[in-house]
């Protein structure tokens, strides 16, 4: 099966919040997360993640539900567990959810969410979006409880944080790697899907052919960054021919 790449659009929103966060219906509030939704589908995205934060630094509410109905592709959910983002979530209807784990003082998603401390909670709103028909994935660190636990609860996919291998270097990108397959491993065997995402990028994508069984990349800035030079739709489309030609 190929390798499929999901493109997170939050980075435009956060460059027109730059701006125009006090103005939400200014005519001249760009750029606009829609285009770059659908630029991103002109260059090959598989799917559209977008993260509704509690506080709402960047993806807003009517961003959610405009990109919603006017997509071709599937809608990934990434949104913290609380009962302002189930509510979001059962309106907006997306095809999948990412769970995350959310702290206002972050600058962006910057650990994994603890499934195995978090396991009620977890589990329930796994149980109610399940309910409503939307597939849940676990945004969790490449920890072996963690991806048995993601499992017993029942969710089909996990996706498994990056952030640590993108920031490594020298011998610490192997070690990185090595924690990555382990955690793919048990998450393949599981019968659960296993994804990637965080910190990803045009150089370190490459390195990523060495874990077995991921399904799917999520990958938000460093596309936007790479689209500030040649557009949207080419920043993507250069991204799924690097992870054509490994996946093959
Ligand atoms: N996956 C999840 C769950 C995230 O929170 C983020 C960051 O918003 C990403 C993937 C994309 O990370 P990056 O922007 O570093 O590509």
């Amino acid at each position: 099966m190929s390798l499929l790449l999901g493109v997170n659009v939050d980075h435009v929103a956060t460059l027109r919040q730059a701006r125009y966060a006090l103005l939400p219906d200014s005519p001249n509030a760009e750029p606009c997360p829609l285009q770059a939704s659908l630029d991103a589908i002109a260059g090959g995205a598989d799917s559209i993640t977008i993260h509704v934060r509690g506080d709402r630094r960047h993806m807003q509410e009517r961003d959610a539900f405009r990109i919603r109905e006017a997509i071709s592709v599937p809608l990934n959910l990434e949104m913290g567990v609380t009962a302002e983002m189930i509510d979001i979530a059962l309106r907006l209807q997306p095809e999948f959810v990412c769970l995350v784990p959310e702290t206002r003082e972050e600058v962006t998603t910057e650990g994994g969410l603890d499934v195995v401390t978090r396991r009620r909670e977890v589990g329930d709103c796994i149980r109610l979006m399940q309910k409503a028909g939307i597939k849940v994935s676990l945004f969790i660190d490449p920890v072996i409880d963690q991806v048995r636990t993601a499992a017993e609860l029942g969710a089909e996919m996990v996706e498994l944080h990056t952030g640590c291998f993108g920031n490594a270097i020298g011998e610490d990108v192997d070690k990185e790697i090595s924690r990555l397959a382990s955690a793919a491993l048990i998450g393949h065997e599981a019968g659960i899907q296993v994804n990637a995402g965080h910190g990803i990028n045009y150089q370190n994508c490459r390195l990523l052919e060495n874990v077995a069984h991921l399904s799917e990349y999520n990958i938000g800035h460093s596309i936007v960054a790479r689209a500030m030079r040649v557009g949207m739709e080419q920043a993507v489309r250069e991204m799924k021919m690097l992870m054509e030609n490994y996946a093959q």
